[in-house]
């Protein structure tokens, strides 16, 4: 080992440590230099079996070595350092002349939106609102409604039991019950909401779907004022020349039950694609409340009489904007929904 060897090694550490881009790098380069076994650690240790003459100047030379790597090593240390906080502060300038992210807008559901105009109609023409729970007790959805026990529609096939006493209501009409439980009359309300059926799904069947039940219950009130009253519902949601048609039906609650139709907004009751060449459309059921469902909720029958609809909004939505599958309604499908 001579002079010359060690100012070798010099410009080798400097190339290495160039090299280096992370501080193990650097921890890597002075083990291999000043390690144990390191290249500068043996030369130093070497020294004394050098002949006597020669051991200063390898001395001196072999600590500049080591001063030079450690310097060496101290500013690279340094430079990764200030590049890393540089890194991690480095924020883009703000420009202002950038185009603006095109976010995206939601807005209200198809249903919901139908759902409002008929409750704006309704409050307009003196509804209040009445809520009830989705799952309800058999009692109110069929016992008091006056559905007698082996009615089909209590059958497991068209309801979700959660027990023997608690379903998820498959119509709204039992929110009549329980409204006219803790009201006295008169009253006049609309109880919109979600209903269950255990049906086999298909374009025009859902399991969940939408209703908006009404009840007006007073003295004196007949069947003309159901008719008047259903006239001005539709002829506000469809336009004024929209006519109405009644004819028999029947609901175990209601007495007479009637199913109402209207003219077909498409074709005038010409007849058309969306009445499937009727000239009519179904748009609801009602009737006169039943004397037995006075009865449950403690009402005399002789004293009040009152009337009762109740309404699909998914089928009207469904008519009203050329909807062809019920189940476009749940299907989450943005390319659906961002069309109304
Ligand atoms: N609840 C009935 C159904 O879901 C609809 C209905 C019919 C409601 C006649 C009424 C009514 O209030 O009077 O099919």
């Amino acid at each position: 080992m001579d002079v010359e060897n060690i100012e070798k090694l010099e410009s080798k550490i400097r190339w290495e440590i160039n090299r280096c881009e992370r501080r193990d790098d650097l921890q890597a380069v002075r083990v291999k230099y000043l390690g144990r076994k390191g290249q500068i650690t043996l030369l130093l240790r070497s020294i004394k079996d050098a002949p006597p003459r020669e051991r200063p100047r390898l001395g001196a030379a072999c600590n500049r070595l080591k001063d030079f790597l450690e310097e060496q090593l101290a500013a690279k240390a340094e430079e990764l350092s200030r590049a890393g906080e540089a890194n991690e502060l480095y924020q883009p300038p703000h420009d202002p002349t950038l185009p603006a992210h095109d976010g995206i807008r939601g807005h209200r559901h198809v249903i919901s939106m139908v759902l409002r105009r008929m409750k704006e109609i309704f409050y307009g023409m003196g509804y209040s609102l009445a809520e009830g729970p989705d799952v309800e007790l058999e009692y109110y959805n069929f016992q008091a409604l006056n559905f007698p026990e082996e009615h089909p529609s209590r059958d497991t096939q068209d309801t979700f039991y959660v027990t023997d006493d608690i379903l998820l209501r498959t119509h709204t009409s039992p929110v009549q019950i329980r409204y006219m439980e803790s009201h006295t009359p008169p009253l006049k309300i609309i109880a919109p909401g979600k209903v269950y059926r255990n049906e086999s799904i298909d374009p025009s069947h859902a399991a969940e779907f939408y209703q908006v039940e009404g009840l007006y219950v007073d003295t004196d009130v007949s069947l003309a004022d159901l008719k008047k009253e259903v006239e001005i519902f539709v002829q506000q949601l469809f336009g004024p020349q929209t006519q109405i048609r009644f004819r028999p039906d029947f609901f175990p609650f209601v007495e007479p039950g009637v199913d109402v139709a209207m003219t077909c907004f498409g074709c005038l009751g010409k007849g058309c694609q969306i009445c499937k060449q009727t000239g009519w459309i179904e748009v609801m059921g009602a009737g006169m409340v039943h004397p037995s469902v006075f009865r449950a909720v403690g009402y005399d029958p002789d004293v009040y009489s009152g009337f009762a609809f109740g309404m699909g909004v998914d089928r009207l939505a469904m008519l009203m904007y050329g909807i062809s599958d019920i189940r476009l309604f749940l299907a989450d499908d943005l390319r659906f929904l961002y069309q109304f």
